[in-house]
């Protein structure tokens, strides 16, 4: 049985804007998405909004939903009750283009700062195998969709601007640390990721893995474990440098 929802969005663009009421029906099955179609086939023709699979796969649907950041194609209009008010607000952390749309370039600016993998010299593909716990600490890192709600939780960019030159965000945090832990890549990332990625100003408050939608533990298979590796070759560079000779 579908009914008429409240749902309070914000309109506006990088010079400021405010939220919008609107009463809209809901149907059965719906998603958040759907019903911001609705609102945009119905009565606002020029509300912007960024999607495209409406499946949880392509990253792109990211926004805030009563303030927590979601996919507006995966969070169900089941999960609240027919007489609640809806806010539905761009991400806070990346800046406005228009309404619900954001410039999450400074997510790319952060992809390019990490250097590509770096396989040892003169390997052939197919020379190499890889244990299976390794095949699996990658492949749940590449899980990820590229949605930045990781990135956008994060409180250390969140209401800081001034730290995003220095922090690369939990979502990139984690790229290093799946190429730290590749057994094949052979560059130094530990000293760079605490030195040009920021990984210092992480204070492991989890908030990032608790809004991934793909559920990778961000936090406690990347980030801890590279602190760890921060902290073990601080405390002994010795050991560090037997790890890095004899781990193969
Ligand atoms: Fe999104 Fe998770 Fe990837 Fe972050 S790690 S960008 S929250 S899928
Ligand atoms: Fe930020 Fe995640 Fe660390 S939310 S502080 S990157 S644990
Ligand atoms: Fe692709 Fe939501 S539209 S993840």
């Amino acid at each position: 049985m579908g009914y008429q929802g409240h749902f309070r969005v914000w309109r506006g663009s990088a010079e400021g804007g405010g939220l919008e009421d609107f009463t809209v029906e809901v149907n059965e099955g719906e998603v958040v998405l759907d019903v911001i179609h609705r609102l945009q086939a119905t009565q606002t023709p020029d509300l912007a909004v960024r999607w495209n699979c409406k499946a949880g796969k392509c990253g792109s649907c990211s926004a805030e939903i009563n303030g927590r950041p979601r996919l507006l194609c995966m969070t169900r209009m089941s999960t609240f009750t027919e007489t609640e008010t809806i806010t539905v607000t761009p991400m806070r952390t990346f800046p406005v283009i228009r309404d619900l749309v954001t410039d999450v370039s400074y997510n790319y600016l952060k992809a390019r700062e990490i250097p590509a993998f770096q396989p040892p010299k003169g390997v052939a593909p197919g020379e190499y195998r890889m244990r299976q716990v390794d095949v699996e600490r990658s492949q749940e890192f590449r899980k990820c969709i590229e949605c930045f709600l990781c990135n956008d939780t994060c409180h250390v960019i969140r209401d800081h601007e001034e730290n995003k030159e220095a922090f690369a965000g939990p979502r990139f945090l984690m790229r290093v640390a799946e190429l730290e832990m590749h057994p094949l890549d052979e560059a130094d990332r530990v000293r760079e990721a605490q030195t040009s990625h920021g990984l210092g100003l992480c204070n492991i408050t989890k908030c990032c893995t608790e809004v991934c939608p793909e559920h990778i533990k961000i936090t406690d298979n990347a980030l801890i474990p590279m602190k760890e590796r921060v902290a073990d070759r601080r405390y002994d560079p010795i050991v560090w440098l037997g790890n890095k000779l004899f781990r193969r």
